[in-house]
């Protein structure tokens, strides 16, 4: 059972910095030395960090996001010099690091007891990645402590690719947000358990199943990456916590095209904004509806169909939209059938799992 930790947080004077601004970055950099908090950029989301090593620091990120006690941390590292904090390494694992890093990739190795059961959720394994963006990078290398980091926002809300979304879920709640523009995947790394022999994809990413067997022939994806867990444990804690959402309650249609003006015609009747998540080439189809039914309706373009980079890039930043426009009820178009597909596998968290077959 899942503990939730909700203590008394100081006000702080949020102040948003930039990587130019050399005598505020430097108090960024004393922060991490000094195990308080820094929200940073990372080419996935933002991740909000503290020094990995220092137990007290690590609690104050749990206690930030309110985030469950169970749920390890991702420690971020500026060299491949994984030996420092895993042991029992499997020879695979250098292979897939010097293919993958630095990038949007973690491996999930055995602890060494250097790493605090703080950052690794009372597991004797731990979450490593080298990111590839200037500003983490050279954070972690001037601060000279890995940095623990999940993405920066309140858990269970879409993840912040852009400092202005940090700042709306965190301000007041940290020191230093570090502005280094749109993160340019904008979906969090995939993660990879490594401690058996083969290679175990457990939340899918930029880096697909695909690319890894190109490395690791053999290596798989574990089969409840798209389940819904309620009461067993999966073999990594984030897939079984609520993800993505925005306030609305959100459902993906698939299915028949010609039926979608009625469905929207009737969700009408019970709220007063209703979003749609499309691609570039439905964005008239969507105008139309509205204009006929003249009906209060939040039209949020994600992208072009078959630029899959784009439309993960704006995800997050999309689903945040609804939440500016008020909107009560969203729907999303599927994107893509294959729910190993990270863009897939985070709007079926984003909507609870709610497929709707018109
Ligand atoms: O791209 C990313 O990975 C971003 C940026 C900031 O690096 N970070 C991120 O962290 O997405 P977070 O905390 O939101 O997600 C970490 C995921 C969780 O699902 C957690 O359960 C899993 O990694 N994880 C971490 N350590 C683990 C471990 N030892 N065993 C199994 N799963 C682990
Ligand atoms: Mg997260």
């Amino acid at each position: 059972m899942a503990i939730k930790l909700y203590v008394y947080l100081n006000f702080m004077d949020t102040k948003i910095v930039y990587f130019r601004d050399k005598v505020n970055y430097k108090k960024c950099i004393e922060a991490i030395k000094s195990g308080e908090v820094v929200v940073f950029p990372t080419e996935t989301v933002y991740g909000i960090g503290v020094n990995a090593l220092d137990k007290n620091g690590v609690k104050k990120i749990y206690n930030i996001k309110k985030r469950e006690t169970d749920n390890p941390l991702i420690v971020h590292i500026c060299d491949y010099n994984i030996d420092k904090y895993g042991k029992n390494i499997k020879p695979y694992v250098y292979d897939l690091i010097k293919e993958f890093w630095p990038g949007p990739f973690t491996i999930i190795l055995n602890k060494k007891d250097i790493i605090p059961y703080e950052v690794t959720g009372g597991r004797d394994t731990v979450a490593l990645r080298m990111p590839n963006h200037h500003v983490a990078l050279n954070l972690i290398k001037e601060s000279s402590v890995p940095i623990a980091a999940p993405s920066a926002n309140i858990s269970g809300r879409p993840s912040g690719t852009n400092a202005k979304r940090c700042f709306e879920d965190l301000k007041g709640l940290v020191n230093f947000i570090i502005d280094g523009e749109e993160s340019l995947i904008g979906l969090e790394s995939t993660v990879v358990d490594c401690t058996g022999d083969t290679p175990i994809l457990v939340r899918p990413g930029f880096i697909t199943l695909h690319d890894i067997k190109k490395v690791i022939n053999n290596a798989k994806i574990y089969e409840g990456i798209n389940k819904r867990f309620i009461n067993e444990s999966p073999i990594s804690p984030g897939l079984k916590y609520k993800h993505y959402a925005p306030k609305g309650n959100m459902v993906i249609l698939k299915g028949d095209k010609n039926k979608v003006y009625d469905y929207i015609k009737l969700k009408s009747i019970s709220h007063k904004n209703i979003g749609v998540l499309c691609v570039n080439e439905n964005r008239d189809f969507y105008e139309e509806i509205k204009n006929s039914l003249s009906i209060d309706l939040t039209i949020v373009n994600i992208g072009h169909r078959d630029d899959e980079n784009e439309i993960g890039r704006n995800l997050f930043e999309c689903i945040r939209k609804f939440d500016d426009a008020d909107s009560d009820f969203i729907i999303s178009e599927c994107f893509y059938d294959d729910f190993s597909n990270a863009i897939m596998n985070r709007l079926l968290k984003a909507s609870s799992y709610n497929i709707i077959n018109l």
